[in-house]
């Protein structure tokens, strides 16, 4: 099948390069950031394949900045993202959830004029819990412009000299194929591709992805749902009231793992739900590393996401580790929540 963003089956390259040769003004330089992030993701499919083989499961003793304890995975996959930006010119500033202050990638500071004007924001092992399983686990990325000059050395700073806007936004799926996921903004769309490990390269198989405006799923840890607010518990009750016409009650999936479950809605539809709750009033997730990412992709693909009342794309953090509630899929179903949180609780 041929459209717009290629042919099923071209490599990540020529889809970059075909892509780019259609701005007139295009440098190149997005091909260059994704090709990295590519490199990035393929390097960890590897070591994931063989992750019960080769000692790297389990904890590593070390707890991150928000005082998480981190599996041996996180750590490697941290490095791994650290190493796929290293000399590559455009990215100075690497930063990730385990982190609590910005990579500085010096090499990256001053080789041109044209260089070191991305900040790199990255989850680099979402859903590790499942790891130990060996189930599916994911990787989210964004990418922001910065300002000014000089090397970021604060969190402070960061937050004062990165866009509001994402340059390009996605995830890599590690499960049965790994897959990568873009986009570079609403008008570029969402495409998927599919690791083909013989060849060592990601080849298009989901182009120009839409997702449904209503779908057959949601997604949430409902063992919290006690401690929720009312109104997100009120419309988890309604999707799971039978309503034939409606096609519901709507059936559940819960991977444990937010890429894997968001991925699975962004494919066939539905709602995810990560509420704030009586302990945790923001929520689990992060906004930097995991909801706004997810939530350019999901947009960009005609979906919606929001935290309750703001849409997340729109909102800027005040802390780079800042959480948010996120209620993302379907279009017409995240709005129907977005009804139930006006009308009260
Ligand atoms: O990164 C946080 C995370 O691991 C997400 O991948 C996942 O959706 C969530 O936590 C799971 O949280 P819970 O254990 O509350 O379902
Ligand atoms: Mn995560």
């Amino acid at each position: 099948m041929t459209t717009s963003y290629g042919t099923i089956g071209t490599r990540l390259h020529r889809h970059l390069f075909e892509t780019e040769r259609r701005y007139p003004h295009a440098t190149g330089e997005l091909s260059a950031l994704l090709s990295q992030l590519a490199l990035a993701g393929k390097r960890i499919a590897r070591v994931l394949s063989r992750a019960g083989l080769a000692e790297v499961l389990g904890p590593s003793g070390v707890t991150d900045v928000e005082k998480e304890r981190l599996q041996k995975l996180d750590t490697l996959a941290n490095e791994i993202f650290l190493e796929a930006f290293a000399y590559g010119q455009l990215v100075p500033t690497v930063v990730t959830e385990h982190m609590d202050l910005p990579a500085r990638l010096p090499e990256n500071e001053t080789v041109a004029a044209s260089a070191g004007k991305y900040v790199v924001f990255v989850d680099p092992l979402d859903g590790a819990s499942n790891l130990d399983i060996n189930g599916a686990v994911g990787s989210i990325f964004s990418v922001r412009r910065i300002g000014g000059s000089g090397p970021i050395l604060s969190e402070a700073e960061l937050l004062a000299r990165i866009s509001q806007q994402q340059v390009v936004a996605g995830y890599f799926v590690y499960g049965p194929a790994t897959m990568l996921v873009y986009t570079a903004g609403p008008k570029s769309g969402v495409q998927g591709f599919t690791l083909d490990p013989g060849i060592g390269e990601f080849l298009l198989s989901h182009s120009d992805v839409r997702i449904p405006r209503r779908g057959p799923y949601y997604a949430c840890n409902e063992g919290g749902l006690a401690a929720w607010p009312e109104a997100p518990r009120r419309f988890v009750e309604s999707l799971r009231a039978p309503d034939p016409s409606r096609g519901r009650p709507l059936a559940t999936r819960y991977s444990g793992a937010l890429v894997v479950d968001v991925h699975r809605i962004l494919l066939r539809g539905g709602v995810f739900l990560s509420p704030g709750a009586d302990v945790e009033p923001d929520g689990k997730l992060r906004l930097m590393y995991e909801a706004a990412p997810l939530a350019a992709v999901v947009e960009a693909a005609g979906g919606m996401a929001i935290d309750g009342t703001r849409r997340i794309v729109s909102i800027f953090p005040e802390e780079n580790q800042q959480r948010t509630p996120l209620y993302i899929g379907s279009r017409e179903d995240v709005e129907e929540l977005e009804r139930e949180i006006a009308a009260g609780g």
